[in-house]
């Protein structure tokens, strides 16, 4: 496997979280907003969405894992890490990376929501158009994709990639070898 092409560039990325983050800013002005990030791909998104808001947030953290293959999900989502504190009565948005089948977010939506909070509201970076298996109420969506398989920006494929600063396409193969001898 190799990087591919450059989907969105980092400047595309941060102007996108620019906006979302004043959008969320308007939205939750005079309310106790709790940021749930879902690690570990939406590390990045959230260290940059959050620093766009401009209100006082609080911010958790959940580690999932769902079975399944290197790139694709199963759907079974086993919770690593829980989040520290109970959420009844707060303002939650969770911050993820990425939607592909919305298996993970629905999880989790219905995970959270048995907790009662204020209100549960979902927002990520990238979403990719007709795959989703089950539908996935978004808020604040940056990038809709095309349904190739991304790495960079807090994305993995086998756990590499995700310091990338951009979101690039993940391209089957090896670098082409030198030197192979042709019909010889
Ligand atoms: P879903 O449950 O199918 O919506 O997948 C959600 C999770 O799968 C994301 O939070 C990512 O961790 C991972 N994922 C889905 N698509 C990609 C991709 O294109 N590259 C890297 N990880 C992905
Ligand atoms: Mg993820």
């Amino acid at each position: 496997m190799r990087i591919g092409r450059v989907l969105i560039s980092a400047e595309q990325i941060q102007a996108r979280l620019a906006e979302m983050g004043a959008q969320i800013t308007a939205d939750y002005r005079g309310k106790d907003l709790l940021l749930v990030a879902v690690l570990k791909g939406a590390f990045m998104v959230m260290a940059d969405l959050s620093r766009h808001i401009a209100l006082p947030v609080d911010l958790d953290f959940m580690a999932v894992s769902s079975y399944g293959e290197a790139t694709r999900t199963s759907g079974v989502v086993r919770i690593l890490k829980d989040l520290d504190r109970e959420i009844s009565g707060r303002h939650v948005l969770i911050v993820e990376d990425i939607v592909d089948s919305g298996l993970t977010l629905q999880y989790l939506r219905r995970n959270l929501e048995v907790r009662r909070p204020a209100s549960l509201e979902i927002a990520t970076l990238l979403s990719k158009s007709g795959l989703q298996v089950v539908p996935v109420s978004v808020r604040y969506m940056g990038f809709e994709i095309p349904p190739d398989f991304v790495i960079g920006y807090g994305l993995d494929y086998l756990g590499q990639y995700r310091n990338l600063p951009y979101v690039a396409v993940m391209e089957e193969g090896e670098e082409p070898a030198e030197g192979t001898p042709s019909g010889a």
